[in-house]
């Protein structure tokens, strides 16, 4: 096993056992507001300082950015951190949600673990060495049909300025897809591009915490994913699309009518 692997795994398996635990009665738990339905709880903060625990532990010199603390240190490798994708589901008892922890080296990245832990499902990619789910090598789906394929997606919830071109791609996707699905945790979502279970994925408006580790997944997986031109800039355009390779570039077509200038960029 790759040594950074198993300590990404072991970080990502810490803040599970702690979201699990507070899951059990997810009434007792404190919630605040960051911004307007921007929620976190205690058990965010504390999962978080699990994983930088780990991190920092084995790598002292590597730089973080991590959803709630921020960014720290200053290195060539940089830990990409959400200790807890998908709150909104958590708070509210509904069971989709997942750590998701990626390194990248001089900006690329090179490990990635999304960890369900409702399902005890382990998504694990390194660069080069393919993606698994648990112990089983994942691949992306071989679906091309449109009409047979299942795409997810993140419906905008607190920010509205794409949401008449976010909304006309969602039609011609309703039209042409087999379904959408709307989950509500794109780390997980993105896993499960991976995994073959969706044929691909969109959404706007994303943070690189919950891009990182789920984009490395499905290229390790044999899929493509690109900002909404194609190209590789969704860390900084928070604008992702992904699927497996045929999917992706219909997935580029049927949006491409819909981008703005603003979405183009
Ligand atoms: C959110 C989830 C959700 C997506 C939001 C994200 P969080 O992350 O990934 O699916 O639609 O844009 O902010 O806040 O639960 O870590
Ligand atoms: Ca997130
Ligand atoms: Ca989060």
């Amino acid at each position: 096993m790759n040594p950074t692997l198993s300590i990404a795994i072991k970080a990502a398996r810490r803040a599970g056992g702690i979201i699990n635990r507070a899951s059990r009665d997810v009434e007792l738990i404190k919630v605040s507001a960051k911004r307007d339905k921007d929620f976190v709880t205690e058990v965010d903060k504390a999962a978080e300082v699990a994983i930088i625990g780990v991190l920092k532990e084995a790598y002292p010199q590597h730089a973080i950015l991590a959803e709630e603390s921020g960014a720290s240190g200053d290195s060539e490798y940089v830990w990409i951190i959400d200790p807890l994708d998908g709150t909104t589901n958590f708070i509210h008892g509904v069971p989709q949600y997942a750590i998701s922890i990626a390194l990248a080296h001089k900006g690329i990245l090179t490990h990635a673990v999304v960890y369900d832990p409702t399902r005890n499902e382990l998504f694990t990619a390194v660069k080069g060495g393919g993606a698994h789910l648990n112990d089983r090598r994942i691949r992306v789906s071989k679906r091309i049909r449109l009409n047979e394929v299942i795409v997810g997606t993140g419906f905008p919830f607190r920010y509205f300025e794409h949401v008449d071109a976010y909304m006309g791609m969602l039609r011609d996707f309703m039209h042409k897809t087999a379904g959408v699905r709307r989950p509500g945790a794109a780390a997980l979502d993105l896993a499960w591009v991976a995994a073959g279970r969706f044929d691909g994925f969109w959404e706007l408006g994303l943070s690189p915490w919950d891009m990182a580790a789920g984009a490395l997944l499905i290229t390790e997986a044999g899929g493509l994913v690109g900002d909404l031109s194609g190209e590789n800039n969704y860390l900084e355009t928070g604008n992702i699309i992904g699927g497996n390779p045929k999917v992706f570039v219909q997935l580029l077509q049927i949006i491409a009518p819909h981008l703005n200038a603003q979405l183009k960029a």
